[in-house]
């Protein structure tokens, strides 16, 4: 019996139609590329830890404060996560039970703020996420939001973001974001938000892998808040965290005027009881596993050819005078204009997916063009450094993408190309 056969028999003998959509997943992913940067492949330690047990238990309530029994092992999965959070991100308190990034974001903001209250965000259009404020999000709804913007060549436009926080006067300066190329200055955005008395919020769902292994500075010691989704750069669930600094107090003890050393009680109220009903264990488990195996020095290795990967790419993006915007990378994604070759982004992406390169459109800074179709493309190489690819497959990989977008006749040998490179860097082998 194959191994997939074995590891899925009981969904393979119960729900035929459920095993060939798994089965067809498992195809996809392995003969294709991934290059959509917020996504990443999950060890089978942590698809283990996912499938495990844990997924029938309910455990309302935080470590030895629950409301159901039976928690003598679900408290000790949530506490390794819990220390293993803090000591990888160096943050002295660690909520792990949001569901995601966007829970976690918004019951970050709910911690400190009440409706109406004043939140300062990067524009969706030009990177932030749809919880850093934008209007369509419960974030832009619940809470007055101003929102910053990028200079004309995409980078963070400092002076901008201080004259609109001394504007504003916002509770929270939301920095991190979902399409921005270039390290991240938390010392700077500090610096603003202490000099109009706002709470710092980092979410490093994106670069949180490259934090942890140092290839990217740490929000520590900077941003009082910080957000993460875990199943992005990190490589574990879909899930997300919240840290702080300082250690909560009696969760029933009213808190009156709160301060920063409020944070960590604030926060965990705001996931429980404010957002949130019972954590999924089952996923805090896969949480744990990713962390730890976050802190070996393969996963250093791992991030640090995360960069060097997309760096080589844009340089030989670069070369072949594609525009990209800020001119290159310095972490693991990649937003190129691709009206240069008169196409759009939706046209890229769906051509880059006949080469079976899974990429998304997205809007550049500035962009000319409407959301649903923007002139650019985003692409990251956490999913093909995982399958161990280095910078000669890079060369190959950039050529056949741009030789692809350049031309709907090169997508014959391009998809070879990309193929070929599947079959070398194998995916979940044996699978
Ligand atoms: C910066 C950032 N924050 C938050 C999120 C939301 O995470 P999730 O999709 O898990 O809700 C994303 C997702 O792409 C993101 O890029």
């Amino acid at each position: 019996m194959k191994e997939r056969e074995k590891v899925y028999s009981h969904i393979k003998k119960g729900d035929s139609e459920i095993y060939r959509a798994v089965s067809g997943e498992i195809d996809r992913q392995q003969e294709g590329l991934e290059m959509i940067p917020s996504e990443s492949y999950a060890s089978r330690a942590v698809l283990e830890a996912i499938g495990s047990v844990f997924e029938n238990k309910y455990s309302e309530g935080y470590p030895k404060k629950r409301y159901y029994g039976g928690q003598k092992y679900t408290d000790i999965v949530e506490q390794i996560a819990i220390k293993r959070a803090k000591k990888l991100f160096r943050f002295e308190h660690a909520n792990v039970q949001p569901y995601s990034g966007s829970p976690a974001n918004f019951a970050a903001l709910n911690a400190v703020c009440a409706p109406g209250d004043t939140i300062m965000g990067m524009d969706l259009r030009f990177g932030g996420h749809l919880t850093h404020g934008w209007k369509v999000s419960v974030t832009g709804k619940y809470f007055n939001s101003a929102q910053y913007t990028t200079d004309k060549n995409g980078f963070l436009d400092f002076n901008e973001i201080e004259k609109l926080a001394k504007k504003h006067k916002p509770k929270v300066i939301i920095c991190g974001y979902t399409a921005y190329p270039r390290t991240i200055d938390f010392a700077k955005f500090a610096e603003i938000a202490r000099g109009v008395g706002a709470y710092l919020l980092a979410d490093i769902a994106h670069i949180a892998g490259l934090v942890a292994a140092g290839e990217h500075p740490s929000p520590a010691g900077f941003a009082d808040i910080v957000t993460t989704t875990t199943h992005k750069t990190l490589r574990g669930p879909r899930a997300g965290m919240i840290l702080c600094n300082g250690n909560p107090s009696d969760p029933l003890k009213p808190i009156k005027n709160p301060t920063k050393k409020d944070l960590p009680t604030l926060i965990d109220r705001s996931i429980f009881p404010g957002m949130q009903g019972g954590p999924h264990i089952h996923t805090i488990a896969g949480v744990a596993v990713a962390l730890k195996e976050a802190s070996t020095k393969e996963f250093k290795a791992y991030a640090k050819q995360v960069v060097k990967n997309a760096k080589k790419l844009a340089d030989i993006f670069n070369n072949r005078g594609l525009r990209l915007s800020t001119g290159g990378t310095d972490n693991h994604l990649i937003l190129m204009d691709v009206t240069p070759f008169g196409i759009t982004g939706k046209e890229a992406e769906e051509r880059l997916e006949q080469i079976a390169i899974s990429l998304n459109k997205n809007a550049i800074p500035h962009d000319p063009n409407p959301p649903y179709n923007p002139s650019g493309i985003r692409l990251g190489t956490p999913c093909v450094t995982i399958r161990g690819m280095k910078e000669p497959e890079m060369d190959i990989l950039g050529n056949a993408i741009a030789d692809t977008l350049e031309d709907k006749k090169n997508i014959r040998k391009a998809k070879l190309a990309v193929k070929e490179l599947c079959a070398k860097f194998p995916l979940y082998k044996g699978l």
